[in-house]
């Protein structure tokens, strides 16, 4: 890995994950950090001698190779206004809904790409989205979960909704274990069942062919029997049907509307 020095414009929930994630792959990598979020900014850089926090934004993109930009759609004027970009920096920006042509008007001559990492890039894990493909941003990523390179922004704004599907996955585990509580399990044991479930579940997928993902539908179900029997009451009751206009739903957002309330 050839990048010795990147930087983040922005140090929140995912900035922190991805600089967790990025510090125990890379011991030598130094992190050039942004002043905002005061205390976590600055407990990370006292808790690693490779990650500095600096007082401007313009002097982290100065002292990296690879400026991370990890800000809300809203604060990206802001954020970015007083720097200064070289043409051999890469911009990688997280920004849900603002396109690399956006970007670029802000960041020129610098190259700019997209990529969509989640929180468990801190464990070096979960998929890592890479718009256009970068062999820099590769090789910065590499090991730290499984990167998925796509061609263009029309596929990235393609998978990126499924990235949404996180709170509605815990939101879906809170149901299962809540509706065993209520028949009388002691929570403990309806909590460890559940979440035992589901991870068994996660690793059979990962050791499956991809080709063959399709095929643990019927593998895990009989005819008539339980797992036959709800899937399709949630069939009928639209449970599938309402995931893709879900994912439709949030597809149609555009920059600050993804960090607007939604309504419930
Ligand atoms: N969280 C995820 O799982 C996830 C996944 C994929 C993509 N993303 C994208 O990643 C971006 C960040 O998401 P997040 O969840 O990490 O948000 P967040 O926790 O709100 O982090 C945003 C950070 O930007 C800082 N900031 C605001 N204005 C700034 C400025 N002018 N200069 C420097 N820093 C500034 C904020 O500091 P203050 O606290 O001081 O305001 C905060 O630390 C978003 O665009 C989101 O779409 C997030």
């Amino acid at each position: 890995m050839t990048v010795r020095s990147i930087g983040f414009i922005g140090v929140g929930t995912l900035a922190k994950a991805m600089i967790l994630g990025l510090r125990r792959r890379w011991p030598e990598l130094e992190v050039q950090l942004s002043p905002r979020s005061e205390r976590l900014s600055s407990e990370l850089a006292a808790g690693d001698q490779k990650i500095h926090r600096w007082t401007t934004n313009a002097e982290v993109v100065a002292a990296s190779e690879v400026v991370f930009v990890t800000v809300r759609p809203p604060q990206l004027q802001e954020a970015l206004s007083g720097t200064r970009f070289r043409p051999d920096q890469l911009v990688l920006s997280c920004l849900a809904g603002i396109s690399i042509a956006e970007i670029k008007e802000r960041c020129a001559p610098a190259e700019v790409a997209r990529v969509l990492p989640i929180p468990a890039i801190e464990r070096c894990e979960g998929p890592i989205v890479l718009c256009p493909p970068d062999a820099r941003a590769r090789a910065l990523f590499d090991g730290l979960g499984d990167i998925v390179d796509v061609p263009d922004e029309a596929a990235l704004a393609a998978i990126w909704p499924c990235s949404a599907f996180m709170s509605p996955y815990f939101a879906l585990q809170a149901a299962l274990i809540g509706w065993t509580a209520e028949q009388g399990v002691e929570h403990p044991a309806a909590a460890t069942y559940v979440r035992s479930l589901l991870k068994a579940l996660a690793t059979t997928s990962a050791l499956t062919e991809l080709a063959d993902l399709d095929r643990l539908i019927e593998e895990h179900e009989t005819p008539g029997g339980l797992n036959n029997r709800i899937r399709l009451q949630l069939e009928k009751a639209g449970w599938f049907a309402a995931v893709g206009d879900a994912l439709a739903m949030t597809s149609r957002l555009r920059g600050a509307e993804l960090t607007n309330q939604a309504k419930p």
